[in-house]
């Protein structure tokens, strides 16, 4: 990748500022966990798998500013900065997965010194990051075999490397089969209200010299009737124990299109997605987003003022539209109640 989306850079938080982008490359430096909270609030940084590890690395600043003085008080801080963390998004799994391993950690490791436990912590935060570098480059391997040569595929929102600390989920499964010398097509749809497939997945696909075309998110019924879309691959936010994935909003519309039209779907996470403790998608949390971003384009309104507006974020697509789950461990498909855990559960 020709761009990182953060990094642990001399005691701070270094992220890319994906609000600016395409039109502006921009690092900006956090050295609060107050002020990453807010960067993942205003969507500095986005995706599930980067949120989390966002909230890993606020965690470190947290650990590394704390001046308390006895374990107790160092604690209490901890898991204040723990609640403020995983309050600012309430969709993606991997925010609370990520910040409530770091509580678990220093919980275990309370026999240390509070100065060993503030480098134990970061330490712990940094294995997160490596551990999705990793999850990243698996889901690659494991899913370009799908990618079928000649063919076009279908991208929502943005599951790339801006999503991750390292290349990527559904993105990754591109960038794998292109070093794999495959020759293949991406459609990105621009993902309204927030166009992330606009902004960034057309931006890290072209800047990565993967063949990719953008289309408004209500062109794609019509391609997929035309034979145009041969399959599609997305990424989630949250994947539950029976195999229901919230991800991005159209996500579902996609869905149903795909099985209209005889188009797999497949959905590419890895295991810091999934939520065995959520039975299924009606009790995942769906984000509402602030009007603004439905009745403006970037600060110039473009609807009557005051008008009342819906704005979730996410969407739940039933697993009965899946075709196949492609994790670091390896694809499950139906039943996911089962075959979930059992691909999760390899070593
Ligand atoms: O609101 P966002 O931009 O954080 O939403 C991101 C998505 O919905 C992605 O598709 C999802 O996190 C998978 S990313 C690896």
């Amino acid at each position: 990748m020709n761009f990182f989306t953060l990094q642990w850079q001399d005691g701070a938080v270094v992220m890319i500022d994906q609000r600016k982008l395409p039109n502006h490359e921009v690092y900006n430096t956090y050295r609060s966990h107050e002020e990453v909270a807010a960067a993942i609030k205003t969507m500095v940084v986005r995706g599930a798998p980067a949120i989390g590890v966002a909230g890993a690395l606020g965690m470190a600043l947290a650990a590394n500013n704390s001046k308390a003085k006895s374990h107790e008080e160092f604690f209490a801080e901890m898991d204040r900065a723990a609640d403020l963390l995983i309050s600012q998004r309430p969709t993606a799994v991997n925010l609370p997965w990520a910040v409530k391993r770091i509580q678990a950690f220093y919980r275990k490791e309370k026999d240390s010194s509070l100065l060993v436990l503030q480098n134990k912590i970061l330490e712990e935060a940094l294995r997160i990051f490596e551990e999705d570098v990793v999850m990243c480059r698996q889901m690659g391997e494991k899913g370009a075999p799908l990618i079928e040569e000649g063919k076009t595929y279908l991208t929502h929102c943005n599951a790339g490397a801006l999503a991750t600390a390292g290349e990527g989920t559904a993105l990754s499964v591109f960038y794998e089969a292109q070093r794999r010398g495959k020759k293949f097509k991406v459609i990105a749809s621009e993902t309204r209200p927030f166009l992330q497939g606009a902004r960034l997945t057309a931006w890290e696909l072209s800047k990565n010299g993967i063949d990719v075309t953008l289309v408004t998110d209500n062109m794609v019924a019509h391609l997929m009737r035309l034979g145009k879309i041969h399959g599609a691959v997305v990424g989630s936010d949250r994947i539950v124990a029976n195999g229901d994935v919230a991800n991005k909003i159209g996500t579902y519309g996609v869905a149903v299109l795909a099985r209209h039209h005889g188009i797999p779907l497949y959905v590419v996470a890895p295991s810091s997605t999934v939520d065995f403790e959520t039975p299924d998608g009606s009790h995942i949390p769906i984000e509402q987003r602030p009007e603004e971003e439905v009745t403006a384009f970037f600060g110039t309104p473009s609807a009557p003022a005051g008008i009342q507006v819906f704005n979730p974020a996410f969407d739940v697509t039933p697993h009965e539209l899946v075709e196949a789950i492609v994790t670091e461990k390896g694809i499950a498909r139906a039943p996911y109640a089962e075959n979930l855990k059992k691909v999760l559960q390899r070593s």
